[in-house]
């Protein structure tokens, strides 16, 4: 395999130490971090992600708390929640794990968090103060892609950004870190053609969609780094990303796996975001 592997399960796991030596720090001087993780309904896949991070915070110190809520609780029921948590002095962060229910409105709940809780970075406040270049809280997603590109080395500023997804989580907060990263950025999408004559132009490719295959090796440039944020499921219940990674590590010159990824990064940075929101609330 001639690609070097970006090895987020490690770079994920260094960090996790790094970050349990500042949480032992803060709490030896009374500032126990805390993280509020409200979950609704059964979704298995929301189960399991939620299940990862309350796993994370206990590796690393951080306290927790799993607020479960039944698929058919009410709107005003849930922003009560987040009213009662933005209060709470244990709590310096709150995630509401998405997708929710559709007698609930997500923006409306998103607006509902605290900015300065908001550890997701998905508050339209701190997406607009990434958008000037301002300190605020990052989604993690894109921001542990920043951070496995700087853990491996890779320059980002004058680099060709391809980034094929537009969603609000994935694709156009990331199109906003690259960029203020100083690189020159296009975003891709499904009214995109054809796809190919843009992924094949790339530096830097980020594959966001959550189509498997999607990216082949006739895709992209000799030397490109690829990283892959796609999560399906193959015919066996296998767990891939969106490129087709035997061949395009045959061609890249850093490729991401799935799994071990950038998952394990996107979990790592929301203890980040924790540990920075408790910090920023001792003033
Ligand atoms: N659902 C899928 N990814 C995420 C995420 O990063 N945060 C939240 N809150 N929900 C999600």
């Amino acid at each position: 395999m001639p690609a070097k592997l970006i090895d987020g399960k490690q770079i994920a796991a260094d960090k996790r130490q790094q970050i349990k030596v500042k949480v032992q720090e803060l709490a030896e001087k009374g500032l126990v971090p805390g993280l509020a993780v409200i979950l609704v309904g059964e979704n298995p896949a929301s189960q399991s992600y939620v299940k990862g991070k309350i796993r994370d915070c206990k590796e690393v110190g951080i306290h927790s708390e799993l607020i479960r809520l039944p698929e058919t609780v009410t709107e005003e029921e849930l922003l009560a929640e987040v009213v009662r948590l933005n209060r709470a002095p244990s709590i310096h962060g709150i995630l509401v794990q998405l997708p929710l229910p559709k007698q609930i409105s997500e923006d409306k709940v998103i607006e509902t968090i605290a900015p300065e809780k908001d550890v997701d970075g998905f508050h339209p406040v701190n997406l607009g103060k990434m958008m000037i270049g301002q300190d605020c809280f990052e989604p993690c997603t894109p921001a542990g892609i920043i951070e496995m590109l700087h853990a491996c080395k890779i320059r980002i500023a004058g680099k060709h950004v391809i980034i094929v997804g537009r969603s609000h989580i994935v694709g156009k907060p990331a199109s906003q870190l690259f960029l203020n990263h100083d690189a020159t950025v296009t975003i891709c999408h499904s009214r995109t053609t054809p796809l190919a004559e843009y992924t094949k132009q790339a530096d830097i490719l980020v594959v966001a969609v959550g189509h498997a295959g999607l990216i082949g090796a006739e895709d992209i440039k000799p030397g490109a780094i690829v990283v892959d944020v796609g999560m399906n499921r193959n015919a066996d219940g296998k767990l891939v990303g969106d490129v087709e990674f035997p061949e395009v590590s045959q061609k890249a010159s850093f490729i991401t796996p799935v799994p071990g990824g950038v998952g394990p990064m996107t979990r790592v940075m929301l203890l980040e975001n924790t540990v920075k929101a408790a910090l920023a609330s001792d003033g």
